[in-house]
């Protein structure tokens, strides 16, 4: 395989995702599908747009003759990235989550099918498995149990993937991953909105209690876990991705303070969201123990790195952050 389309590669992870692959393994041509929503940016990807192994195609995987056109190139892989990813947005309007993440990876996956693609690697997350208990870890096994709308589209998007792998062989594999966080993170997720108002001085909205737990990972780490599954990741088969690294939405803010020696005083408790889930934790040992797959960041060391890198590179974050709040005070996932 060296043909690969990735979808949503201006985005945060995919963004992440092509740097690392283009660095990687430089036999390896990428085309990044990709229709630039508010959470697409190509300033992202600056800095290799000149590569002659890496080209960028604006357009949507809702648009079946593009991606058959793509397609004929001779892919060899498809690594879908591309969604809506905000949890309160689905909240607010869940149309747009149906097209992009329930039909858009139909039509992905049903020309991966016509054009007997080698691989499909369909991004997921650990929030199809909706809320845990204070105790246990979401394994492979656990059952699908969305509770937003997001997860509810993702959850289907899964369905949709292993139904074709049963229905037709497409050799389609699901990566589940836990929250990301890193540079080029757009500035409405939990980590970059706290950092950036932080760094202005501003209040930092935290849900409910601030309790709600999510299981953290460098996006770098998550990078190096779908290029595992890529290579070795066994079709009609779902891995969960995750850093053993369970933190309460309170500790993260807290650290985020301390990093840029802000006081306490900032943090803002705000009316919890609807369907807010308590706890995500995954239990990785699948990936580990058959993908020799394990996590490299250390938590304190990869925040206060993301932390200095939205320091430095207050012009990528700006504009994006002054559209989005300036008139309102939302936290995130
Ligand atoms: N961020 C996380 O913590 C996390 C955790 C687990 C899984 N995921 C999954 O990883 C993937 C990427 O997440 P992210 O945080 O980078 O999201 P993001 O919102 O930063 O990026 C999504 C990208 O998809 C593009 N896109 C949206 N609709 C499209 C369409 N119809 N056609 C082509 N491109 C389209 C956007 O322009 C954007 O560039 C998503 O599938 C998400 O569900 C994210």
């Amino acid at each position: 395989m060296t043909n690969f389309l990735i979808t949503g590669g201006a985005g945060f992870i995919g963004s992440n995702f092509i740097r690392y692959f283009l660095n990687k393994y430089k036999n390896y041509k990428i085309i990044n599908l990709d229709n630039l929503t508010y959470a697409g940016n190509v300033n992202n990807l600056i800095n290799i747009e000149d590569n002659y192994r890496y080209k960028f195609i604006k357009g949507s995987i809702n648009d079946i003759n593009l991606v058959k056109k793509i397609l004929e190139t001779g892919v060899n892989c498809i690594i879908n990235f591309a969604a809506e990813s905000h949890v309160d947005r689905s909240i607010n309007n869940s149309q747009i989550f149906v097209k992009t993440n329930i039909l858009g990876t139909q039509v992905l996956l049903n020309e991966a099918k016509n054009y007997n693609v080698d691989k499909f690697i369909q991004i997921s997350t650990d929030e199809v498995y909706g809320s845990l208990g204070e105790k246990g870890l979401f394994t492979e096994k656990s059952p699908v149990n969305p509770s937003s709308p997001y997860s509810a589209s993702k959850a289907s998007a899964d369905f949709l993937a292993l139904s074709y792998y049963k229905s037709f062989g497409l050799p389609a594999v699901i990566t589940r991953c836990t929250n990301n966080y890193g540079p080029y993170q757009f500035p409405e997720k939990l980590i970059p909105l706290m950092i950036i108002k932080a760094i202005n001085n501003e209040y930092l909205p935290v849900y409910g209690n601030g309790e709600n737990i999510r299981d953290w990972i460098h996006v770098v780490d998550h990078c190096r876990a779908v290029d595992a599954v890529i290579h070795h990741g066994k079709v009609g088969e779902i891995y969960n991705i995750g850093a053993i690294n369970e933190k309460s939405n309170l500790e993260v803010v807290k650290f985020i303070l301390n990093i840029l020696k802000k006081s306490y005083s900032l943090i803002n408790f705000i009316e919890d969201r609807p369907g807010h889930d308590i706890r995500y934790a995954i239990d990785n040992k699948k990936i580990v123990k058959h993908l020799g797959w394990s996590p490299k960041y250390e938590f304190e060391k990869g925040l206060k790195d993301t932390v200095d890198w939205y320091v430095e590179n207050k012009h990528w974050w700006e504009i994006a952050y002054r559209k989005l709040y300036m008139k309102q005070n939302n936290s995130s996932r």
